[in-house]
C-alpha cells in the first residue's frame, strides 16, 4: 500500500516523529496494556505470555529498527524474520485486524501528528498481511 505522505519514510525521519525511543516504548506500552483490558482484543491476548514484560520490550526493540532508529531487536535479541516468526501461530483476517486495531487504538492515545498515525496504520498493515499469508501457507500444509 503506497502512502500520499512520503517523507517519513525517509532515512529516520519516522524515528524521530514518533518521539524516539521513548515514544515507541510509550506506543507499545500502551498497545499491550489495551489488549490486555479491552474485550475486543482477547483472541489475540491470549496468545501471548501471561507477563508481556518481555513481548514489550521486544516489540519496542524490533519497531526502533523498523522506523529508521537503533536496530535493536537484531543487538539484544537476534535475527527475526516477522513472518516466519508469527507462522506457527493461526493468524487469519481477523487476528491481523485485532492486532492493527488494537494498535490503532494506542496510536490514537499517543500525541503524534494525524500524519503519522496513519502512515504508521498504513506501514504496518503490510507485515500483518505477510504474517496473516505465511500463517495460511504453514497451517495449509499440516
Ligand atoms: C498480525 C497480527 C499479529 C499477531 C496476532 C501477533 C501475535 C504475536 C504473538 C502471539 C507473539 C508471541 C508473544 C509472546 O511470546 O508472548 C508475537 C511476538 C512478536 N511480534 Fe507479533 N503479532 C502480530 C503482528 C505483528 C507485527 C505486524 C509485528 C511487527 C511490525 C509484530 C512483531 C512481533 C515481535 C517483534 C515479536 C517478538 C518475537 C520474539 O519473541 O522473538 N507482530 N506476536
Amino acid at each position: 500500500m503506497s502512502s500520499s505522505i512520503t517523507n517519513y519514510g525517509v532515512s529516520s525521519a519516522t524515528y524521530q516523529a514518533a518521539g524516539e525511543l521513548k515514544g515507541i516504548r510509550q506506543l507499545v506500552d500502551d498497545f499491550y496494556n489495551i489488549m490486555n483490558t479491552s474485550n475486543d482484543y482477547k483472541i489475540i491476548r491470549a496468545m501471548h505470555t501471561g507477563d508481556l514484560t518481555i513481548s514489550k520490550d521486544k516489540l519496542t526493540c524490533f519497531l526502533s529498527g523498523w522506523m529508521g532508529g537503533e536496530r535493536l531487536f537484531s543487538e539484544k535479541y537476534g535475527s527475526i524474520n516477522i513472518p516466519q516468526f508469527h507462522a506457527f501461530i493461526k493468524i487469519g483476517e481477523k487476528e491481523r485486524d485485532q492486532w492493527l486495531h488494537c494498535m490503532q487504538e494506542s496510536l490514537a492515545k499517543q500525541n503524534y501528528p494525524e500524519s503519522l498515525k496513519t502512515y504508521l496504520i498504513e506501514q504496518l498493515w503490510v507485515p500483518a498481511e505477510r504474517i496473516r499469508i505465511a500463517s495460511k501457507q504453514r497451517h495449509e500444509k499440516s
